[in-house]
């Protein structure tokens, strides 16, 4: 990051290695974060034209996270900036993703209702303004991104599930399958995803073959209506113009267009991060991190990494 501008934004996926697996093993995600750690450094630094001695601060991402992914970032951003006497950023993943919509907008963070779906989590935020957070509500159970992931799974999908039933979805009947929209009337921001993916689970026996594109599309739209109602009800009640989406999932093809349906309708103004930006990247803490490093803000070396870190207190 230089000023408002990304410079170099480096992603290793390990979305090929963790395939093997059905999904993500902390011990071959951390060794291969050890092995990837310095080409990834040198690669953005070449795209960006500099060198290490000319970065200003050092940020990483401090949770929440897998530990071992974790420690191995912070140890790496804490030891250049110890190296080169410049400051330490501790970054929270999800401020990352729950800011990365603003970024590269006219004018920068607002007071919006924020939207997080990914792997790990499904929360409502309301932003006030940067670092003033108010949690709105959460999943009970399984993140919609898990969701995607574990249904994919019982289809018989590659790992990750999400990309994968978003493609097939396309060709299928939505109104197929009538899944359950868990906890729309419950009264509060609260989601619940498990039920979901159990009746997913309960019809696949019940059918002679396996119709891949209208189960993608009807359970998709049951996840995809529930996220939808809820962040309209919550810009309605905290009285917000402005949405914010973020989080791998952000990526879906079908929330994009009914959440941009359902802003118009509302006269909302929709901010969605370009692809690139939602799932998870280094641009977005580095964004935080350039925000904070604006307004004098560091963090002590002595800060440690918290795989349950909380957005709000
Ligand atoms: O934000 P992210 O990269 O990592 C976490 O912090 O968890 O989110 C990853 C999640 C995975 O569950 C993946 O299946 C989901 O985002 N995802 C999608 C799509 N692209 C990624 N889910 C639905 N549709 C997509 N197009
Ligand atoms: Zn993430």
């Amino acid at each position: 990051m230089r000023g408002g501008e990304l410079l170099a934004s480096e992603v290793a996926s390990q979305i090929a290695i963790h395939a093997e697996y059905g999904g993500v093993v902390p011990e071959v995600a951390s060794r291969n974060h050890l092995r990837v750690l310095r080409p990834v450094i040198a690669k953005a630094l070449t795209d960006a034209g500099l060198t290490l001695d000319q970065i200003d601060a050092f940020a990483a991402t401090s949770g929440p996270g897998l530990a071992t992914s974790l420690m191995i970032g912070a140890s790496a951003a804490k030891g250049l900036a110890v190296g080169f006497g410049k400051p330490y950023l501790a970054i929270n993943h999800m401020e990352g993703h729950l800011l990365s919509p603003f970024f590269g907008t006219a004018e920068g963070v607002r007071p919006a209702v924020g939207l997080i779906v990914s792997g790990g989590h499904t929360m409502l935020v309301e932003i006030e303004e940067f670092g003033r957070y108010r949690l709105l509500g959460q999943t009970l159970d399984d993140a919609a991104g898990e969701a995607f992931d574990k249904v994919g799974k019982l289809l018989g999908l590659p790992y990750p599930g999400g990309p994968n039933i978003d493609r097939l979805a396309k060709e299928g009947n939505r109104t197929r399958f009538d899944f359950p929209r868990s906890m729309l009337d419950s009264g509060d921001f609260t989601f619940s995803f498990s039920g979901l993916k159990t009746s997913v689970r309960y019809l696949l026996p019940k059918l002679t073959n396996l119709p891949l594109p209208d189960l993608c599309a009807s359970f998709q739209e049951a996840v995809v209506d529930v996220l939808v109602e809820k962040t309209m009800r919550a810009a309605r009640a905290r009285r917000q113009r402005v949405v914010a989406l973020s989080g791998g999932v952000s990526c879906n093809s079908r929330l994009r267009e009914k959440m941009r349906a359902a802003c118009a309708t509302n006269r909302l103004e929709l901010l969605v991060a370009n692809p690139a930006l939602c799932t998870d990247n280094a641009g977005m803490i580095g964004y935080v991190a350039a925000l904070k490093f604006a307004r004098g803000e560091t963090s002590p070396l002595t800060s440690d990494i918290d795989p349950n870190l909380r957005l709000v207190a």
